[in-house]
């Protein structure tokens, strides 16, 4: 099985090609991203790859003799506040292309995340159900809500093989994160390593659905091996890890490091974050095929640490 990544450069596509290669070999994961020198060799075979060009991709996928495609190539909630027009045009257009372009050359399967970003002020904030209002406020939620419509339908109409879930918060420690509204889980691991000190720009009460990547990237490969006709939602699964707030998260590090002090400075963020759930009903996926997250707080917090204390110190 050939596998293609777009957007494989970001914090998920770093890690899942990793994982990917383990399972289907080094040569059979074709990594691409708009990067065109000094990637890594962990990486290839890479491509120069913009989803924008839809004539690219066709080649791309010709030329390796694509068989699946984790489409990872987006841009991301803060990053989308600050340049709504370019997160329109890769998160919807970019998909189209993607979905088109699988469509013309019968590609058997697609992976395509969402986002708990999907969700807005008028869902229910505990325990989000899977299905609920979805009446997203920022172009990123609008673009990742159409995006499971988009799909859902390419699957209906062409019965196509594609499957999604709504990625809560990623938190890793070999990759940074690439400008969503969640970064600050991850940036506080580095501050509290380096400087024993974190500036957050959101609320110490403000409390989101998080997930450790380890979990995020399992999770992901179960959803593709699964049968397709065993799946009752394909595009926009819930999918939930841990919940905590910044100061909960806070008081975890503390544990470890007795002398780390946070401070808060909420931004434009914080308007985000508020318009987001608390805490995710992921039982579909539970129920539909199996998933089970490992990492508590408390567990994720000690990884995170023990692991950048090797890479920062
Ligand atoms: N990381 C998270 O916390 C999170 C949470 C929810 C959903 N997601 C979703 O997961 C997917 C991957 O996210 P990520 O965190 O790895 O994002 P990221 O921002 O870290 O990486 C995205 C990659 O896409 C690339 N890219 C941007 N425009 C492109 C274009 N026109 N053509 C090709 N590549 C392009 C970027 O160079 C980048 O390497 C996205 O669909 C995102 O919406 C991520």
């Amino acid at each position: 099985m050939k596998i293609l990544i777009t957007g494989a450069l970001g914090q998920i596509g770093s890690e899942l090609s990793s994982s990917l290669k383990k399972i289907y070999g080094e040569k059979n994961v074709i990594t691409s991203d708009l990067k065109t020198s000094g990637v890594a060799d962990e990486y290839q075979p890479y491509e120069t790859l913009d989803i924008l060009n839809k004539t690219a991709l066709a080649e791309v996928i010709k030329k390796h003799n694509i068989d699946v495609i984790y489409h990872l190539a987006a841009i991301l909630s803060a990053s989308g506040e600050k340049n709504p027009q370019l997160c329109f045009d890769v998160n919807i257009i970019g998909l189209y292309n993607v979905l088109e372009v699988a469509r013309e050359l019968n590609i058997k399967q697609i992976i395509c995340p969402s986002s708990i970003a999907v969700f807005g002020p008028e869902t229910p904030r505990d325990n989000t159900p899977q299905q609920t209002v979805i009446l997203p406020k920022t172009m990123y939620g609008i673009t990742k809500a159409s995006g499971e419509l988009i799909c859902n339908y390419f699957v209906q109409k062409y019965q196509m093989d594609i499957r999604g879930l709504r990625y809560p918060g990623l938190i890793s420690y070999k990759a940074p994160p690439g400008g969503g509204t969640t970064d600050y889980a991850v940036e506080i691991f580095y501050q509290a390593i380096t400087k024993k000190s974190y500036q957050c720009f959101l609320k110490p009460d403000t409390t989101l659905p998080m997930m450790y990547m380890e979990d995020a990237i399992r999770g992901t490969i179960e959803l593709s091996q699964i049968e397709f006709k065993k799946l009752k939602n394909y595009c926009d699964f819930n999918f939930a890890g841990i919940s905590f707030s910044c100061q909960e998260l806070a008081d975890e590090i503390k544990k470890s490091i007795p002398d780390f002090v946070i401070s808060y400075a909420p931004d434009f963020r914080q308007a985000i974050a508020d318009s987001w759930p608390k805490s995710i009903d992921d039982s579909e996926a539970r129920n539909q095929w199996g998933w089970k997250p490992q990492f508590t707080l408390e567990k994720m917090t000690l990884d995170m640490i023990k692991n950048l204390r090797k890479k920062l110190l």
